[in-house]
């Protein structure tokens, strides 16, 4: 009988459901081993849509990519801040960001758009130009020779130079004299311990949006403090170049919100996961798959030799004042392909809905399904990405997978001869698309190419085997590597 408590018997003109075996978590273990078997063995039994007890939740997962334009487009039914909200509140512990909620009237996604797109741009690219220079040639956090290699692992390299430069063009640096050393050290420091704070943390990261509370968690607990109070309003307030994004969002919390002090720290936290959690592992593994093909290497560095010269730039390790804009990122078709192929591969983000009262659901094939109120519709990309009719081959890395027969970015894909508005989406889908997706292209862009412009770099192993994807954040975005892959890099001889 306990079996029966909490499980849901199909109704007509529903999706095949599967409750799972065990209670309250249903199918959550099957799942979380191995989404991508999960929903293909699913998928094989009940065809384009079906429902999972996950977790205590129902949710729809459908199937055919023909069919995630009536998800990413019925807005009526469907409620994407319920979500989204609930699972930022929970991670970060501040108060709700939803305005039905009452503290606070800022519409978000308003000032996402405002401050990481459009006009705001160019400055965000400018300010990370320069930080990633000095991370990577002025500061000691490499300290590159040009006689000797340098080893270190991949993942190492890219989280070292990426989440300093990153959190510095978001977070500014403290006032005072550039050349005290005792300030260099200490901002070093600060730079230092908030990595560790974020890594500690985002260990844990799929088990708070699982629903387990942050306190069973002791350490990765004061890591989001510890982060949280170098992000109060007195201590942000002692820094210069802050970024739009977050110098607008302490006006707002101030001016919108009815947020504590730390609550309002805690949302600068979320902002600080929400652009890094995934760039960090996007930037390895295109770093990764790059270094790793020789095919890959060979194109880029022409791209980016082509860019330098035709903008009369010169590549000086002593002088590390490169300044490539955002219309010279624009004409590297290559990186964007290398990178996008990267993610195609290590990108595991459910695009997620909530059902606001009981709808029929309209698939491609004429098909309709009735979803009960409080369902959750998932897409899984994954599915995509790994589809062979789309992409052939689908497990392996070519790093001209979208590029063109002119070298441009190759934007039609096909299924079964029908052209896919849905092909790549790493980034999500819709209302809730990531905001910050143009930026984190070019400052992975810009990354590349600097260390392309001033390094020399292979692998140690240069057969070395893809390490496995770490399956325990699937749902959450790019993938983490279950080990790091040694390379070894030295200073570029100029001529
Ligand atoms: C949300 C992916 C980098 C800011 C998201 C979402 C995904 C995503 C999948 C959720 C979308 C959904 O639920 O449908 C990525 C990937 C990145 C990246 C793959 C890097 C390769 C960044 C960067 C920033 C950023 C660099 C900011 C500087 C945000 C914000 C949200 C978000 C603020 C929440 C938006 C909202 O809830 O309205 N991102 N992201 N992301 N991302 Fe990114």
């Amino acid at each position: 009988l306990w079996l029966a408590v909490g499980t849901r018997h199909r109704q007509p003109g529903e999706p095949a459901v599967e409750n799972g075996l065990i209670p309250y978590l249903g199918c959550a273990l099957q799942f979380g081993s191995n989404p991508l078997l999960f929903l293909h063995s699913r998928q094989k039994k009940y065809g384009h849509i079906f429902t999972c007890k996950i977790a205590g939740q129902y949710i729809h997962f459908l199937c055919d990519p023909f069919s995630y334009h009536s998800v990413i487009r019925q807005g009526r039914h469907l409620d994407w801040r319920k979500f989204h909200f609930a699972t930022s509140v929970k991670a970060f512990g501040h108060d709700s960001f939803d305005p039905r909620h009452g503290y606070t009237t800022e519409n978000l996604h308003q000032t996402f758009l405002k401050t990481l797109q459009g006009e705001a741009l160019p400055s965000l690219i400018e300010t990370m130009m320069g930080h990633l220079q000095d991370v990577m040639l002025r500061s000691d956090t490499l300290s590159p020779s040009k006689d000797q290699w340098q080893v270190d692992g991949i993942f190492a390299f890219c989280y070292k130079v990426m989440f300093e430069s990153g959190y510095l063009t978001l977070f500014g640096k403290e006032f005072g004299d550039d050349k005290c050393q005792a300030r260099q050290a200490a901002q070093k420091a600060l730079v230092l311990n908030a990595l560790e704070n974020f890594k500690e943390f985002d260990k844990i990261f799929p088990a708070l949006v699982a629903g387990l509370p942050i306190h069973v968690f002791l350490s990765a607990y004061s890591a989001r403090e510890n982060l949280a109070k170098t992000m109060h309003a007195e201590n942000l307030s002692k820094r210069e170049n802050v970024s739009d994004l977050i110098s607008m969002r302490m006006i707002l919390n101030d001016s919108l919100s009815t947020f504590n002090d730390i609550s309002k720290a805690r949302t600068h936290v979320a902002l600080l996961w929400a652009s890094q959690a995934n760039t960090l592992p996007a930037t390895f593994w295109s770093l990764f798959y790059m270094i790793r093909s020789p095919d890959a290497m060979k194109a880029a560095r022409e791209e980016v030799q082509k860019v330098l010269q035709d903008s009369g730039l010169k590549v000086d390790p002593h002088n590390p004042e490169l300044n490539l804009t955002r219309d010279q990122l624009d004409k590297m078709p290559v990186l964007d392909s290398i990178i996008k192929e990267s993610m195609r591969l290590s990108s595991a983000s459910m695009n997620v809905r909530v059902a606001k009262e009981d709808f029929l659901l309209h698939l491609d094939n004429q098909e309709s399904y009735h979803i009960r109120k409080d369902d959750v519709i998932a897409l899984y990309p994954p599915m995509l990405h790994y589809d062979p009719e789309i992409y052939e081959d689908p497990y392996e890395y070519k790093f001209d997978r979208f590029l063109d027969e002119k070298g441009q970015e190759k934007t039609t894909f096909y299924r079964n001869g029908r052209r896919l508005r849905y092909f790549y989406m790493p980034f999500g889908s819709g209302v809730t698309k990531c905001p910050g997706r143009f930026f984190a292209v070019y400052e992975i862009k810009q990354f590349l190419s600097l260390i392309l412009s001033y390094f020399d770099m292979e692998l140690l192993d240069p057969a070395v085997k893809v390490p496995p994807l770490d399956q325990s954040r699937a749902g959450l975005g790019i993938l983490q590597p279950t080990y790091d892959v040694d390379f070894r890099y030295k200073l570029k001889s100029i001529h």
